[in-house]
């Protein structure tokens, strides 16, 4: 049993888009239905806030500037992280899983995420962690939420989703019944949660706002968030431009996985082909570090409106946002990764 497979033969694969956006400022709340065929597992309080920084516009010198709060969803400190597992623990369920195995690193907001999940499903976790897991407050909390974790021995990023396949075929010969998922929980189904995301966004923008914002700013990692807005956006009536900022992967790598995961999630929905994101490069310093800029931009935003920004993703994606100022609103969707935020503030930086 994988995260893709057989998930992705449940989709039903009907013509019209089953991404709709809400029409109403509350309808938005409870979430809004899953697409048909789709069973979802809920966890978020949706609608996440979308509201205007005005001091931080002040801060900035720059506006106008939009925030979507997926820092604020509502069940652990799980961030973007959520909107998939929505749907990923939805499809374990739904397939008569007993365990959900899946994986990352020291550093995997994720791997908490699913940890949390999976104990509220009901359902037992093991994560394939690569690199040194002692201590690493993420994998602290998966393990703290009842996961097990199973080290990888090495710092080979890369083989963690082949080993959790592995580690999936071994449980299923014990006579378990596992649901594997690769990391970042990147799969067209996990791409299904933004792509609902898009249509919450639009419900709130009609309701909230005038004018739609001229760009969409969010961290890339794995690539399945990026790739279900692309895939939702359009479904759900926003052409609005987005850049994606990719923190672990070159661009041009980073890119043909999204177009990919993006084509796969609208072909799950049934809807309009995805946009075409424009992708940055802000590895900088290397996977998990910030520039002395980003460090400055996260400090702004900490002061200027209590947003905690985490050196993997937010500073870098939030600096990005803030050089985009000047032609009309600026999105930055903030996905979340509140406790590496806070272990790096408590350890001196910002
Ligand atoms: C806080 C945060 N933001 C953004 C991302 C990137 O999301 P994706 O892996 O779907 O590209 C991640 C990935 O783990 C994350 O933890």
């Amino acid at each position: 049993m994988s995260g893709t497979g057989p998930a992705t033969g449940a989709a039903g694969g009907g013509q019209e888009s089953h991404v709709q956006a809400p029409t109403g400022p509350e309808s938005g709340f409870p979430a809004l239905p899953a697409p048909a065929g789709l069973p979802r597992f809920p966890l978020a309080l949706l609608p996440t806030p979308l509201h205007r920084a005005r001091r931080l516009e002040a801060a900035l010198g720059a506006g106008p500037l939009l925030l979507k709060r997926d820092d604020l969803i509502g069940f652990g400190v799980a961030g973007n992280k959520v909107r998939p597992l929505e749907f990923l623990v939805g499809a374990a369920l739904d397939h008569g899983a007993d365990v959900f195995v899946t994986g990352g690193g020291p550093g995997s907001n994720f791997c908490p995420a699913a940890a949390m999940a999976a104990r509220a499903a009901g359902l037992e976790c093991e994560l394939v962690v690569w690199g040194d897991p002692a201590g690493a407050p993420n994998l602290v909390l998966a393990a703290a939420a009842g996961a097990t974790l199973v080290p990888t021995g090495d710092t080979d990023r890369e083989a963690v989703d082949r080993l959790v396949e592995e580690r999936a075929a071994a449980l299923r010969a014990a006579g378990r019944r596992p649901f594997a998922v690769p990391r970042g929980g990147s799969t067209a189904l996990g791409a299904v949660g933004f792509a609902m995301a898009a249509a919450e966004l639009a419900g709130q923008l009609a309701a909230q706002l005038d004018e739609p914002p001229a760009l969409i700013v969010l961290p890339v990692g794995s690539g399945g968030s990026l790739a279900g807005l692309l895939a939702g956006l359009p479904a759900a009536g926003l052409d609005v431009p987005v850049l994606g900022v990719s923190v672990s992967r070159p661009p041009a790598a980073i890119a043909a996985r999204v177009r990919q995961l993006a084509r796969e999630c609208a072909e799950l929905l049934g809807g309009p082909p995805p946009l075409v994101p424009e992708i940055v490069d802000a590895r900088g310093p290397g996977f998990g570090s910030a520039t002395p800029h980003e460090r400055e931009r996260a400090r702004l935003a900490l002061h200027a409106e209590g947003l905690l920004l985490d050196e993997t993703y937010g500073a870098e994606a939030f600096a990005a946002a803030a050089e985009r100022l000047g032609n009309g609103p600026v999105l930055y969707w903030h996905t979340g990764a509140v406790l590496p935020a806070i272990g790096s503030i408590t350890k001196g930086a910002p």
